[in-house]
């Protein structure tokens, strides 16, 4: 079992899900996130100085995802968050150990 992290622009949460719900993934997290890549966030020029500006606003979508199924996912989220564009984002892979269903206690691929 995989988990799948993606930091994505908040603009594409729909498409992502959109995405996500027709191949069948049947849950997922989001929770707000600020960072910068390697741009720094943004930068502006002020009297001829260039200053870094901030953290930008992202998305992280995380899903789990049983091993046959994680390279699917991640394909999905790739494509759905792209735009061509610097800030696009950035997705990971961790091995998982365990996933347990609070409700039922069945644990591992069952529990995804
Ligand atoms: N090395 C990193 N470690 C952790 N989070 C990162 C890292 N790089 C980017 N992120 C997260 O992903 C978000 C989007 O990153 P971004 O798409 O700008 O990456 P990038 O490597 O600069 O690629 P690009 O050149 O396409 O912009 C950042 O705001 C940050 O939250
Ligand atoms: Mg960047």
């Amino acid at each position: 079992m995989k988990l799948i992290t993606a930091i994505v622009r908040p603009e594409k949460l729909d498409a992502i899900r959109e995405g996500l719900e027709s191949y069948g993934v049947q849950g997922l997290t989001v929770s707000r996130a600020n960072g910068y890549g390697r741009q720094r966030g943004y930068t502006q020029v002020y009297r001829g100085a260039e200053y870094s500006v901030d953290l930008l606003p992202k998305l992280r979508v995380e899903v789990l995802a049983a091993e046959d199924q994680s390279e699917d996912i991640l394909d999905i989220l790739i494509t759905t968050a792209n735009t061509g564009r610097a800030g696009d984002g950035k997705v990971w892979v961790i091995q998982l150990d365990e996933v347990v269903r609070v409700r039922t206690g069945e644990r591992g691929t069952a529990a995804i």
